[in-house]
C-alpha cells in the first residue's frame, strides 16, 4: 500500500444500529453488511457479542456471525468482519460460533477464501464513562482486557483497542487529558493489540486539540501505523479533525454509511461521520480508498429509508443527484 491509500474500517453495521431504538431485523443487518461489502470496503464491523441488556439491538450478533462465515463473500476483496467484545465472555462466545461452524479466524485456501474474523476491545480515557459504558473503572478495564488478548491470539484473532472519550467525555467535558489517552492506548498496543482506534465519542475534538493528542501519542513511542481514528460528527468537525489527522500521517480512519449512529452512553452524539464524505475527502485530496463512493452513497440512502431517519451524507446525497 503506498502512503496515499486510506484504510476506512466501516462501523455502520456496528455503531451505526447499536443506538437504533426500533428493533431492525436480522435481514435488513444482513442486507446491508452483503451491500457494504461490495462497495471495495476491507473491514466492515458486523455487530458486538455485548449482553442484550446493555444493547438490545446488537442481540442478533450470533446469527450475523454465523451467517457471514457460511457465506462466501461477495466480491474477489479481502473482507475483514469484526466484532465488538466488551469482556471475555464476549469472545467465548464468538470463539464458540466459529468452531461449531468449522472456521478459523485467519483466511484459507477454499470458499471462505477472503473473510477474516477479527475482534475490537474498548476502554475510556475517563473514570466516568467507563463506568457507564462498560460499569468498571479505567484499570479495570485494562485488566479485562489482557485475557481477551490472549483468548485471541491463541485462536489467531486480529484485535483492535478502541480508547473513547479521546477529546470529550460527556460527563466530564472537554478537557480530556491527551497523556492519559496516550497512556492508555500504549498499554493497549504492548498487551498485543494490532492497532488502536482512537475516539472522539462525543464530537468535541477541534483541530488543535486534535493535533495536541496525535503529539502526545508520538510523544509515547505510538506509531501513526498502529493507529486509526474515530471521529463522531455531532459538532461537524469530523473532516476538520480528519485532515489534521492525514497531515499527521494516520491512514487508517473510521466511519459509517449514512453517517448512521449516536452512543447509547453519550447523550446527544449523532453518529460517525458519514463514510460517503469522507471518501469524497479522501478522493478530493487523490488519495485511495479502493470504495465505491456511487454504491456506497446508494447504501446509505437506502438505509436512512430503511430506518427511517434523514440521510446524513452531504456527499452522499449531492452524489445521487448528480
Ligand atoms: P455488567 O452488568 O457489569 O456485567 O456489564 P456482568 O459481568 O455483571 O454480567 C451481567 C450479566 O450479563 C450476567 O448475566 C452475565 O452472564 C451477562 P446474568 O447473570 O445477569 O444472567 N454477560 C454477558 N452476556 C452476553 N455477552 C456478554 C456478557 N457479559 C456478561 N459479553 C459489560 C459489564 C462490560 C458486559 C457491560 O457494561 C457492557 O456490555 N458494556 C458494553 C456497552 C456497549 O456495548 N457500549 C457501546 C459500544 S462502545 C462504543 O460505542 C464506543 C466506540 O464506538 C468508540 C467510541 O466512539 O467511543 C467503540
Ligand atoms: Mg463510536
Amino acid at each position: 500500500l503506498t502512503t496515499d491509500h486510506v484504510r476506512i474500517v466501516e462501523v455502520g453495521p456496528r455503531d451505526g444500529l447499536q443506538n437504533e431504538k426500533k428493533s431492525i431485523s436480522l435481514e435488513t443487518k444482513l442486507e446491508l453488511i452483503r451491500r457494504l461489502a461490495n462497495t471495495g470496503v476491507t473491514t466492515i464491523e458486523a455487530g458486538s457479542f455485548v449482553p442484550a441488556k446493555w444493547v438490545p439491538q446488537m442481540a442478533s450478533t450470533s446469527e450475523i456471525l454465523q451467517h457471514l462465515l457460511r457465506t462466501p463473500p461477495p466480491s474477489q476483496n479481502q473482507i475483514a468482519y469484526n466484532y465488538l467484545v466488551p469482556n471475555i465472555k464476549g469472545l467465548e462466545n464468538l470463539v464458540t460460533i466459529l468452531e461449531s461452524e468449522g472456521a478459523t479466524a485467519g483466511s484459507k485456501d477454499d470458499a471462505k477464501a477472503s473473510t477474516t474474523t477479527e475482534i475490537s476491545l474498548f476502554a475510556a480515557a475517563t473514570e466516568s464513562f467507563s463506568k457507564a459504558n462498560t460499569n468498571c473503572t479505567i484499570a479495570e478495564s485494562i485488566e479485562r482486557v489482557r485475557p481477551i488478548v490472549a483468548l485471541a491470539k491463541e485462536k489467531d484473532i486480529r484485535v483492535r483497542g478502541y480508547v473513547s472519550v479521546a477529546l470529550g467525555c460527556p460527563y466530564e467535558g472537554p478537557d480530556v487529558s491527551p497523556g492519559k489517552v496516550a497512556e492508555i492506548t500504549a498499554t493497549l498496543l504492548e498487551m498485543g493489540a494490532d492497532e488502536v482506534s482512537v475516539a472522539d465519542t462525543t464530537g468535541m475534538g477541534t483541530a488543535p486539540r486534535t493535533l495536541e493528542l496525535l503529539h502526545a501519542l508520538s510523544a509515547a513511542g505510538i506509531a501513526n501505523s498502529d493507529l486509526a481514528l474515530h471521529f463522531h460528527d455531532t459538532y461537524g468537525q469530523a473532516l476538520v479533525n480528519t485532515i489534521v489527522g492525514l497531515e499527521h500521517g494516520i491512514r487508517i480512519f473510521d466511519s459509517s454509511v449514512g453517517g448512521l449512529g449516536g452512543c447509547p452512553y453519550s447523550k446527544g452524539a449523532t453518529g460517525n461521520v458519514s463514510t460517503e464524505d469522507l471518501v469524497h475527502t479522501l478522493h478530493g485530496l487523490g488519495m485511495h480508498t479502493g470504495i465505491d463512493l456511487e454504491e456506497m452513497s446508494r447504501i446509505g440512502a437506502w438505509i436512512s429509508e430503511q430506518l427511517g431517519r434523514a440521510n446524513d451524507s452531504r456527499a452522499g446525497k449531492a452524489t445521487l443527484a448528480r
